[in-house]
């Protein structure tokens, strides 16, 4: 739980351009001290390269693609799971194949290897995170005045949480709900537990003034682990949460075959 920071807004040695970009997927055993984050809007691929990532989708990938109503969440859809198995791709030089842990996590079944990723998406931005060797988990919300709804907090939160939001100026209940809840959410992405996590179990600063911080409530708990938050996109909150020791974050942007990988 060391070195909490946000990535992306002021740090600009993780900020690559392209030249950059396309060297760091070529040096994949570098991703043991590093985790790099892709951030991708769903409209920025061109109609051939939709074509190009459909065609990398599995079966009951494509089977899940039918079932999408909207135009904007097939896309969403499409782009994500494209972009992540062709970074998969480059990253590992073969087509990867996935298993699903018990609560639904990918990860990859073939080839044997250590490289571990995470992806989320909300209303048409997505963000990709690859490291190896570590937990990683790693969540995007909108902001939706919708869904903060006070008489939800205790389900979500802990009461430690719930007061600190309670206590918020009111100008600030919808970046500190989001950014509560996309902390959260990144660790039990990371764990793979998904919303089966007990969410009482462990807390996460909720102030967006204050510095980030997860606390394990829970003594059994030994993992280390580490709490990040992502300045993407305004509107936006993201976070990511990766288990191990000190790592170097990249944020690479855009899709990536418009780095003409
Ligand atoms: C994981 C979870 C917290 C994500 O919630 P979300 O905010 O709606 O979605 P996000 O966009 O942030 O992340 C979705 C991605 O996380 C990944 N994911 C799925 N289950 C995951 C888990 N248990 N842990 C970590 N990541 C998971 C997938 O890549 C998924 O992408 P997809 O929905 O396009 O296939 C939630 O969907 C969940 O708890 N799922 C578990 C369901 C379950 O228990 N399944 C058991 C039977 S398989």
């Amino acid at each position: 739980m060391s070195d909490p920071r946000t990535i992306g807004q002021t740090d600009q040695d993780d900020v690559k351009d392209t030249a950059a970009a396309l060297a760091l997927v070529t040096q994949e055993q570098n991703l043991e001290h590093e985790v790099h984050i892709w951030r991708v809007s769903a409209d920025a691929p061109t109609s051939s390269h939709l074509r190009y990532y459909a065609g990398l989708l599995s079966d009951v990938e494509e089977e899940r693609l039918r079932g999408f109503k909207t135009e904007e969440a097939h896309r969403e859809f499409l782009v994500s799971h494209g972009v992540l198995r062709h970074l998969l791709g480059l990253y590992l030089n073969v087509a990867p194949v996935f298993s699903l842990g018990q609560y639904g996590k990918p990860a990859l079944a073939f080839p044997k290897s250590s490289l571990t990723f995470n992806l989320s998406h909300s209303h048409g931005e997505i963000v990709l995170a690859f490291t190896k060797h570590r937990h990683i988990g790693i969540d995007i919300e909108m902001h939706d005045v919708l869904a903060v709804d006070p008489a939800m907090f205790p389900t979500l939160f802990t009461p430690r949480e719930c007061r600190e939001l309670q206590s918020l100026p009111s100008e600030l209940l919808l970046n500190g709900f989001f950014s509560a809840w996309t902390r959260k959410e990144a660790f039990i992405k990371a764990t793979g537990l998904g919303f089966s996590a007990d969410l009482q179990s462990f807390e996460v600063t909720v102030d967006p003034r204050e510095p980030v911080e997860l606390r394990l409530l829970e003594a059994a708990n030994t993992e280390q682990w580490q709490l990040s938050t992502l300045d993407l996109w305004a509107k936006y909150e993201a976070a990511l949460v990766v288990s191990g020791g000190d790592f170097r974050p990249h944020l690479i942007d855009g899709d990536p075959l418009l780095h003409g990988k």
